[in-house]
């Protein structure tokens, strides 16, 4: 797919096929995330890919009880290491969920292209997920989404809708 149609027509997907993903698709999204940029490149990110039916039940209290998110097939959990120093720059601690969230949205991206529907889901409560997870303290989710074939299929990939014009969001030179 061309690059500007992947970025154009992602959509939040809240709807999914019980398909399974093909390995050979799944892995080429993971690649995605690993090549991913990060401040001195040091990577602070693991990404636990849920399969497991009971699991991704156990998930969707810890979600705000968003319950399609257990339709997919997989449910991936993006998490973000405590960084224990920081080169400087404001965002301090909060630079290595900055990392996984360049990481996540280079995942979502291909999956787009790979004709793969996700929602970001930032709705959750971090300790349950971390508890249902077994994600060791130092660590912490920064977001999950549900990774699966849309329920309506190709037509699920809309124009984006409610955007602000770059008028309002952009200008020259000052604020
Ligand atoms: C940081 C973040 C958190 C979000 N959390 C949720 C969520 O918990 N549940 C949900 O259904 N959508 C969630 N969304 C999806 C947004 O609602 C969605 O991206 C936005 O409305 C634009 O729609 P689109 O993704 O289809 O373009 C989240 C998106 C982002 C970027």
């Amino acid at each position: 797919m061309e690059f500007y149609d992947v970025i154009r027509t992602r959509r939040s997907v809240r709807s999914y096929k019980p398909d399974p993903i093909p390995d050979d698709v799944l892995q080429r999204v993971l690649e995605a995330a690993r090549i991913a940029p990060s401040g001195s490149n040091r990577q602070p990110w693991r990404f636990i890919i849920v399969k497991d039916d009971e699991i991704k039940k156990k998930l969707v209290p810890a979600c705000h009880n968003q319950s399609w998110i257990a339709e997919a097939p997989i449910i991936i959990a993006a998490c973000a290491k405590e960084l224990s120093y920081n080169r400087g720059g404001y965002m301090g601690k909060l630079s290595g969920v900055m990392d996984v969230t360049i990481a996540f949205t280079h995942l979502i991206l291909a999956a787009r292209a790979e004709g793969l529907g996700t929602c970001w889901i930032g709705a959750f409560d971090n300790e349950q997920v971390k508890e249902v997870l077994d994600v060791p303290s130092g660590w912490n989710v920064a977001a999950l989404t549900p990774l699966g074939y849309p329920a309506e299929g190709e037509s699920a990939f809309k124009e984006p809708v409610g955007r602000k014009p770059l008028d309002e969001i952009v200008s020259t030179d000052k604020f």
